[in-house]
């Protein structure tokens, strides 16, 4: 099936973008109210280009996606509204998280190295404002300086903010502002969203007790029921937890830094009747299948099962929920989570927000109404999955390729220790957006595109292990949606814009990859 679309011209550097920036009360430059958008030769839509798509895999390359790639300058994506406005906001919030902790300081040597932290930001602010050039990386000691710059000298020399995939300036921008603080002598680990990050827990009480008050206590296996009762209460409870670990990814920071508590509440709804009304917003759902491959792990002792982990707090705290459930069950014998080495796309979990969660439930003072049966709830909770960290039930790892602007179709490529570790694995579960335009390309594939075919070698590839994408629909591209996906995509267009971005739909997306297969490398 031929598709035409837009091509984007990739030597359109006519974009500018001019910010007026508040000043804070340091004086200093934060959040852009208003951003203007000066852009010359915007490109439109067009039909019937005359290329086929997708491209053959030799053509394909970071700059040029198998379909084509959202730029920041395409109107019509989420990609212009985040290079343009939110990126810039949330750098703006960031400069201001320091401005508070410098504050805060009385070391005058802390203070100055602190006060440069500043400085880079802002240079940084003006660069991504200015729409200007991906310069390379310094080397600031980080492990992926040069697989970051490997990738800038081949496929971006002169690209920029506006005019390079979406997804490689977004990145781009935050492992800039890593480097603004890897390079100091007393900042090198802050985190700019930390604060944020443990905020987000603090105001999801309601949703935080009604998992612990529930799950706290060992999943109890009822006696005299039959086999097969006891496969389907098992069933039941894997789906609705894997449901719950889904709709956790809806309220990540990036997005709703302004959100209310009421409205954090009502996404985070996670009683059974909610569930059932959600399910149907599950576009390309596949529980079943997820089930019918899990179950399978029991009989050799429990599968090795890994999560690629997207947002700190409450969404972390689902995924230990379910992970808690694979683990109890005997589904599961081990669970390996993959963070980020450093603050990344705002909420992304870090080994410090690991320690944070784990330790905030056991000995924390963050919920000053909760009574004390929720409390020690929580605190079991927190102490049962403490033992498995320290049994190696539960591992932390965190490579660094996942702080890189390549996508996963060059996982096996670029990282092949990364991928040979995860060939090991019996599931791959991705949680999130960001990983799911990672697993995609990242561009404008029908979303009738399978998702075996969307997400190339990670299921092509001799030993690609079995995926599954868990991802609340948050940016632009959608696949998986079946035979009549083109047509569901374009009726939800039509009726219901914003639909992509909302987190309201999701996706459960599976493949069954090449286990077993011996990896090879070319
Ligand atoms: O800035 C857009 C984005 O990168 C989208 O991927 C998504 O809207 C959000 O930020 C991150 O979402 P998630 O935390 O689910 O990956
Ligand atoms: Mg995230």
């Amino acid at each position: 099936m031929a598709h035409d679309y837009f091509v984007a011209n990739p030597n359109d550097t006519s974009v500018a973008i001019v910010a007026t920036t508040t000043r804070t009360h340091t004086g200093r430059s934060g959040a852009p109210q208003k951003i203007a958008l000066t852009l010359a030769n915007l490109p439109k839509r067009r039909d019937n280009v005359g290329a086929t798509w997708p491209r053959t895999p030799s053509k394909i390359d970071p700059q040029n996606p198998p379909w084509p790639a959202f730029r920041g300058y395409h109107e019509y994506s989420f990609a212009h509204a985040t290079m343009g406005h939110r990126l810039p906001t949330i750098l703006g919030k960031a400069i201001d998280d320091v401005i508070r902790t410098l504050n805060e300081r009385s070391s005058e040597e802390e203070i100055i190295d602190l006060v440069e932290c500043i400085e880079r930001m802002e240079g940084l602010m003006t660069d991504l404002s200015g729409n200007a050039n991906l310069r390379y990386i310094v080397d600031d000691g980080e492990a992926d300086v040069a697989l970051w710059n490997k990738e800038i000298a081949k496929y971006f020399q002169g690209k920029t903010f506006m005019n390079a995939p979406w997804l490689v300036a977004e990145a781009y921008k935050y492992r800039r502002l890593r480097e603004c603080f890897a390079v100091s002598k007393y900042w090198k680990e802050y985190d700019v969203f930390f604060r944020q990050k443990c905020d987000t827990f603090s105001r999801s009480q309601d949703a935080v007790f009604e998992l612990s008050t529930r799950f706290a206590e060992p999943f109890q296996k009822s006696p005299g029921v039959t086999e097969e009762t006891k496969l389907e209460r098992e069933r039941l409870m894997f789906t609705e937890l894997a449901q719950i670990c889904l709709w956790g990814n809806s309220t990540d920071l990036s997005l709703l830094i302004d959100m209310t508590e009421e409205q954090i509440k009502k996404l985070q709804a996670t009683g059974g009747e909610q569930l059932a009304r959600t399910e149907k917003n599950i576009l390309d759902n596949n529980l079943p299948q997820l089930w019918e491959t899990v179950k399978g792990f029991k009989d050799r002792g429990g599968g090795r099962i890994d999560f690629v982990l997207d947002n700190a707090g409450f969404e972390l705290y689902c995924d230990f929920v379910y992970a808690d459930f694979l683990i109890q069950s005997g589904l599961a014998r081990e669970i390996r989570f993959h963070g980020k080495k450093y603050p990344w796309f705002v909420s992304d979990v870090t080994r410090k927000d690991w320690n944070w969660l784990l330790n905030a439930m056991v000995y924390g003072h963050l919920f000053h109404t909760a009574s004390d049966q929720e409390l020690r709830s929580l605190k079991k909770l927190g102490l049962r999955w403490k033992e498995y960290e320290k049994g190696g039930i539960w591992v932390y790892e965190q490579h660094p390729f996942w702080c890189t602007g390549f996508t996963y179709w060059d996982l096996h490529s670029e990282a092949p220790d990364l991928f040979l570790h995860l060939s090991k694995s019996d599931l791959v579960i991705f949680k999130g957006d960001l990983n799911h335009r990672k697993l995609t390309y990242d561009c404008q594939a029908p979303a009738s595109t399978p998702f075996h075919v969307a997400i190339g070698p990670m299921a092509s590839a001799a030993g690609a292990p079995r995926v599954c994408s868990l991802r609340t629909i948050k940016s632009d591209v959608v696949v998986g949606l079946g035979d009549k996906g083109d047509e569901i995509a374009e009726k939800l267009d039509k009726e219901e814009s914003g639909w992509k971005i909302s987190g309201k739909y999701a996706v459960v997306s599976f493949s069954e990859g090449r286990p077993g297969e011996k990896v090879r490398f070319a």
